[in-house]
């Protein structure tokens, strides 16, 4: 059994087959996840990454919409893991021919896979993809619906970096609406006891956040100072369809983080970002620079929290000791 820490990786594998939602794993199988994680970045830290644990195993990414952090993250955590890995890309499948997603999920699962990890425009699409193939299925982002393992990074991050999660004040502000990342990382937060208040204009702020956890407010400033967490999500121009504020300037002006709202952030708060970011809307340069933001920590823990999970779904402890 290869033993990065023997004791903690040395655990039950989770009782989901596949991670389609934050919803799928308990409290107590998300610190599972963050507790393999912590071992796991520890080997990415040393000079020699590779681990033999998923040996044989064949993991496919399937991105059929863009991505740099979540893709790349994956593609290393499995070489990590030592899987072999295959990458798809929508231009280089052959949904581009007008393949149907049913198609494309039969025509892999004939060869046979062990885990597919699926990006794509449309909510829901992980889940076709559990009904017609026998691999495990991470989404790995799906349209204004979930990006569940984002929003374990991001409760990593604010784990390690608070020692716990319960009990904090997390503000998530901006583009709420159109947030996936929103989608998974407010009911993730509220199962590990986190207190989530939602910020946005309110055409940006969709009807009702409460039912993912969160209390609604319209402005950054009225409570700026009380958050431990300040969270903020990218304008996503790409899936908005009329504008809801006049222009990026006066959204900046209203809900981005620059030196006036940086000094205002609690004493020992931090500032976090999923990116990619918008430079001068959210954030400015001065807040992307600044060390109480934790964008390229989310990033690094991106690759060890991807790897606890792949490993915890393919049998955790048990299929590590025949490795
Ligand atoms: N945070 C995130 O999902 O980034 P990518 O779109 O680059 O994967």
């Amino acid at each position: 059994m290869f033993a990065p820490d023997a004791e903690s990786l040395a655990m039950k594998p989770l009782a989901t087959k596949h991670l389609l939602a934050i919803e799928d794993l308990t409290p107590d199988e998300i610190h599972r996840v963050l507790d393999a994680a912590r071992s796991f970045k520890e080997v990415n830290n040393r000079p020699i990454k590779k681990l033999p644990t998923l040996r044989g195993r064949t993991v496919v990414n399937l991105f059929l919409e863009n991505s740099t952090r979540t893709r790349t993250s994956f593609e290393l955590a499995a070489k990590r893991l030592s899987a072999d890995g295959i990458n798809f890309s929508a231009s280089a499948s052959a949904t581009s021919k007008g393949e149907s997603l049913v198609d494309t999920a039969q025509t892999l699962n004939a060869m046979n896979l062990d885990m597919v990890i699926i990006r794509h425009s449309f909510a829901g699409s992980p889940y076709i993809l559990t009904q017609h193939m026998e691999a495990h299925i991470i989404n790995g982002g799906d349209g204004k619906h979930q990006h569940p393992t984002q929003a374990l990074l991001d409760l990593f991050t604010i784990r390690e970096h608070f020692g716990h999660i319960d009990g904090l004040k997390v503000a998530i502000v901006g583009d709420i609406c159109h947030s996936r990342v929103f989608g998974s990382l407010a009911p993730g937060l509220r199962m590990m006891g986190a207190e989530v208040t939602a910020i946005a204009p309110p055409t940006l702020m969709p009807a009702a956040p409460e039912v993912l956890g969160a209390r609604s407010l319209y402005s950054l400033d009225a409570e700026l100072e009380s958050f431990d967490v300040v969270y903020m999500l990218r304008i996503q121009q790409e899936r908005i369809e009329r504008a809801p504020f006049p222009t990026l300037r006066e959204y900046a002006r209203l809900y981005g983080i620059g030196r006036d709202r940086l000094a205002r952030i609690k004493p020992g708060g931090i500032i976090m970002h999923p990116g990619p970011v918008n430079r001068g809307v959210e954030l400015t340069s001065e807040a992307i620079d600044t060390a109480q933001n934790l964008l390229l920590y989310q990033v690094n823990a991106g690759v060890a929290v991807r790897m606890a999970l792949m490993y915890l779904l393919m049998g955790g402890g048990q299929d590590a000791s025949d490795a």
